[in-house]
């Protein structure tokens, strides 16, 4: 049996007083829910002021982001050692945002394209975070012309197969998957449950595939306006552990009733 997950993603959101103030109403109202993992991945200048609140909380601590390389001339980056010394527990990769596919950025693709984690930089940063013991929660998903093309299982076999190149079983292990349908990201329009179920249970395939001994205790999250409206049905589906969720985990009692409902 596996234990459901609800990592919230603030994004580029909330000054550090603004995540006081967001955690002190939300960590209260859920002080009661002890078989749920939940976790809140902030802005990297103010990881050092959300782990001091959520020390001695059940509630984990997540980055966005990270670079592959322990340390050294990589100006503006942030390493996995620094993430550890911050108290950092899980880390988003590729997010489809870091991976470039912006929804609503009008900016040339190759400019975007240019800063953009790649599946080869997305298993490199893997295998960076591994072993300080982080969990990464790798997302998967594909954009609308990948899905309306009809290639939305390969696309996200492929982006699989390459941010899990050369793990072993224990590390692969190791991993959350987050699967977010690009067009659903923030534009409210959720992925429908029962499409949802298919492609997390298309991801277990597909990781069966790979590593059999493993697929089966893997957290599989969806995320894609997760609300506290849909979340219910979301997470009770079989091969549906949970959510990462953007714009709704920056409201407390919206983001504690999303963590109840996988409760
Ligand atoms: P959303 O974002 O819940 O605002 O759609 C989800 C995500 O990008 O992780």
């Amino acid at each position: 049996m596996r234990t459901k997950i609800v990592v919230g993603n603030w994004k580029m959101n909330l000054t550090r007083a603004e995540t006081k103030s967001l955690l002190s109403s939300f960590l209260p109202l859920i002080s009661d829910v002890n078989n749920v993992q939940v976790g809140v991945c902030t802005g990297f200048v103010s990881l050092t002021t959300v782990a001091d609140q959520l020390s001695g909380t059940n509630v984990g601590l997540g980055a966005q982001n990270v670079f592959w390389k322990e340390s050294g001339a990589f100006t503006g980056f942030v390493s996995p050692a620094m993430l550890k010394d911050a108290g950092v527990t899980y880390v988003l990769v590729g997010h489809s945002e870091t991976r470039g596919r912006f929804g609503k950025l009008e900016v040339p693709a190759t400019t975007v394209g240019f800063f953009a984690e790649t599946d080869e930089t997305v298993n490199l940063k893997i295998k960076a975070l591994l072993p300080h013991g982080f969990t990464p929660i790798l997302c998967v998903g594909e954009n609308l012309a990948e899905r309306e093309a009809g290639n939305t299982d390969s696309v996200i076999q492929s982006q699989l197969d390459g941010a899990l190149a050369d793990l072993s079983n224990d590390d692969i292990a190791k991993l959350v998957v987050a699967y977010e349908p690009v067009w659903a990201i923030g534009t409210g329009q959720t992925c429908d449950t029962p499409e949802a179920e298919r492609v997390c249970g298309m991801i277990r395939a597909h990781l069966r595939t790979k590593v059999a001994d493993v697929a089966e205790g893997i957290q599989i999250q969806y995320g894609g306006s997760v609300k506290a409206s849909n979340a219910a049905d979301l997470f009770s589906q079989p091969n549906i552990d949970g959510g990462l969720v953007g714009g709704a985990s920056l409201m407390a009692e919206e983001f504690a009733a999303i963590v109840k409902a996988a409760g």
